[in-house]
């Protein structure tokens, strides 16, 4: 088939490169040109474990393209995906600029048949916007083309993107005419395996599936980081009840993890829509309002324990950091809680070094030039000069440190672990002290 992806983003790189990576013709635009130029140069814009060989190994066999030019993309795939970035604006509705724009370029110069995709995280109603755009554009152009409006939603998880594009869970697809189903049926049918992946609803319904996914996630979340501050003042500890309550399968494992908050450029924005949409709708989701409120004070946990610890004036501190992306094997610092820890920090007068495996480029592009933000090239040399150390991101290569040599460096030698890195016991037998989220 035909594909052409719109938007080369997280989602539109990674589902491009793996639809071509089953057989079809995929070019993806964008109307970043730096983007599109690092890709036609063999790079990748972002870090994703293991779509660099996916990306070459489909742009050798001539299956995967890249551009800029609108017009070629418009003409090229009968599937024309929507996977541009849906931010929040303002009030924290998802704001649509992208994806109409996306969909008036569609009408503006299709000549056949198309069937056009949101995989973008939209608000429901959108594909009736996305129809009426198009339309719109027909109408202005005097033609009549025949042309679908699907909405499918992408779960796939960054840092395990590639996998889960390539191993899907379920394929949420949103369609009401059968010409379109029976296409997604022909385009899903490489990455169904034992049993079926499809499940196919009304465009609305897969809209707000979408969310409604987003949003459980998150409160689990929310959920269990407040059980967690309840905890401490209770005198319990988190992960002891965490494995009290997930071997109840009604329950299950995951997402049940105490920590410094969720970030990410889904979570965040796609609660806030949902709650924008419900509002717009005359409801109130006072559930997922308070899941909010939660995470954003759950940001601020590790600064009120660095803050009880050194008093509220840290003018002269040096706070060494290990981690910045918002998780494990990325780079994407949308709504990082380091973020709001770094700038606390700063607010406060102390100064950082963070080290991270991958973010930090994207950190420095964000921070710009603050002398007071440095950055370390392996974790341990963060540690130089710094009065404590903080863990925000639970990359794998902090797991088992050298706490006597933690001990060594640090001037008050204290961890404070946002990701409940360690068995509390073992820091402390090296004398250091050791704060996390919930535990003991
Ligand atoms: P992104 O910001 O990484 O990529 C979006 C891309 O679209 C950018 O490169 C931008 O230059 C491009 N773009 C904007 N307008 C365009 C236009 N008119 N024509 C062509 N290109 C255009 O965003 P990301 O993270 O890939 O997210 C895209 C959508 O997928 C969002 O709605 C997001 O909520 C959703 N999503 C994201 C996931 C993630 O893990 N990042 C997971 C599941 C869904």
């Amino acid at each position: 088939m035909k594909i052409t992806v719109v938007g080369t983003g997280y989602v539109g790189l990674v589902s491009g490169a793996c639809l071509a990576e089953v057989g079809n013709d995929v070019l993806c635009l964008d109307v970043n040109p730096e983007k599109i130029r690092v890709l036609k140069e063999g790079g990748i814009p972002i870090h994703e474990p293991g779509l660099d060989q996916v990306v070459a190994r489909n742009v050798a066999a001539g299956r995967l393209h890249f551009t800029t030019d609108i017009e070629e993309a418009v003409r090229f795939g009968t599937i024309q995906f929507i996977a541009v970035g849906t931010p929040p604006d303002e009030d924290g509705s998802a704001d649509l600029q992208y994806v109409l724009a996306a969909a008036r370029n569609i009408g503006r110069l299709m000549n056949d048949y198309k069937v056009v995709i949101d995989k973008s995280t939209v608000p429901v109603g959108t594909a009736d916007k996305v129809r009426a755009a198009i339309a719109e554009e027909l109408r202005k152009r005097g033609v009549v083309v025949p042309y679908s409006v699907v909405s499918n939603p992408e779960f796939l998880k960054e840092g395990a993107a590639v996998d889960d594009f390539m191993r899907p869970d379920r394929i949420v697809v949103g369609a009401e005419d059968d010409q379109a189903i029976n296409l997604m049926r022909a385009l899903y049918a490489p990455f169904q395996r034992n049993h079926e992946k499809l499940v196919i609803m009304d465009v609305r319904s897969a809209e707000l599936t979408k969310y409604a996914a987003n949003a459980m996630l998150a409160t689990r979340i929310s959920f269990m980081n407040e059980l967690a501050v309840l905890a401490e003042k209770l005198g319990a500890d988190i992960e002891q009840v965490r494995q009290g309550i997930g071997s109840d399968p009604r329950i299950g494992w995951h997402f049940l993890y105490a920590g410094c908050g969720y970030g990410g450029s889904c979570f965040p924005k796609d609660v806030k829509a949902l709650i924008q949409t419900a509002a717009g709708a005359g409801q109130g989701l006072k559930v997922l309002q308070a899941v909010e409120d939660a995470n954003d004070a759950q940001k601020l946990v590790l600064v009120d324990k660095i803050v009880r610890r050194f008093g509220e004036d840290l003018t002269g501190k040096h706070f060494a950091l290990w981690g910045l992306a918002f998780k494990p094997n990325t780079d994407d610092m949308r709504e990082a809680p380091s973020r709001v820890i770094i700038h606390e920090l700063f607010k406060r007068g102390a100064t950082v070094t963070a080290y991270d495996p991958v973010a930090m480029d994207e950190t420095r592009r964000i921070f710009g030039d603050d002398s007071r933000l440095s950055y370390a090239s392996r974790p341990m040399q963060a540690l130089q000069g710094a009065d404590a150390l903080v863990i925000v991101t639970e990359w794998k290569e902090f797991r088992s440190p050298d706490f006597e040599a933690i001990k060594a460096i640090l001037k008050s030698p204290a961890i404070f672990d946002g990701r409940n890195m360690y068995d509390p016991a073992l820091p402390r037998a090296a004398g250091l002290d050791y704060e996390a989220i919930g535990r003991k």
